[in-house]
């Protein structure tokens, strides 16, 4: 495949088939993707890799704390405290776009919840990545960050796997850090779901759209 085939084609998976990644193969991608540049070659990224019960337990300690109405704890905002547009409307919109792939009314609180709760099991795939970074490095190692993660799902989709980045699996990190016995040091930035996609599946086969080039490029000669 074509690296511009994978950039292109490359979209977000929230289902998967019932069929393991081979761990080789896992290895393989994060093998390629460690080529990643890095401010003065910090190379700030730790992955752990979850599969059966770690991921699992993942998934019922978060939708517990939910249900226990903990507030979430992030290590970092994602998002701002107050939207502005145009992302107030980008994000509308792809939330509506996700709902309407899954035949969800936007007033049906209970099967968004449903829909919602689906991130914290990876949307069923059969592998979770979890990216942490050192918490004594700088916001620009997020970047870096950002660089790695891509590289990951690109290589992923170049073998035929699908990917999901997920912000919602570092809402609680102090409960991911503990099951997987992770160091304070480190600040957990987002997960992300591996697998094979289910390419039947409504939710896997609706795009979001970009805006175009001549909205966010200034030339200057
Ligand atoms: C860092 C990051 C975190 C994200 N977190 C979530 C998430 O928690 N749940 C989810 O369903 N999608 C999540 N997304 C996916 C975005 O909604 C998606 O990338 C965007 O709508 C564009 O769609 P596409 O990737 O299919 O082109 C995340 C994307 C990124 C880059």
């Amino acid at each position: 495949m074509q690296v511009s085939d994978s950039v292109t084609q490359r979209q977000c998976i929230r289902s998967f088939l019932d069929k393991p990644v081979d761990p080789q193969l896992i290895n393989e991608i994060l093998n390629a993707a460690r080529w990643a540049p890095s401010g003065a070659n910090t190379q700030p990224w730790q992955v752990m890799v979850v599969s059966g019960n770690s991921k699992q337990t993942i998934g019922e300690r978060i939708i517990a704390a939910r249900e226990d109405g903990q507030k979430e704890n992030p290590d970092y905002d994602y998002y701002p405290e107050n939207w502005i547009e145009p992302y107030r409307r980008r994000r509308y919109e792809t939330g509506m776009a996700l709902y309407s792939a899954l035949h969800i009314e936007k007033s049906d609180h209970e099967k968004r919840k449903a829909a919602w709760y689906q991130n914290y099991h990876f949307f069923g795939a059969p592998v979770g990545l979890l990216f942490f970074m050192d918490k004594q490095m700088g916001r620009g190692s997020l970047l870096d960050m950002g660089m790695f993660i891509q590289n990951i799902m690109l290589m992923a989709e170049h073998h035929g796997l699908g990917t999901c980045p997920q912000a919602s699996l570092a809402e609680y990190p102090d409960i991911v850090r503990e099951i997987l016995e992770v160091e304070n040091d480190y600040l957990l930035l987002c997960g992300m779901a591996l697998g094979y996609p289910d390419s039947s599946a409504p939710v896997n086969n609706y795009r979001v759209e970009r805006v175009a080039v001549s909205d966010f490029t200034r030339w200057y000669d």
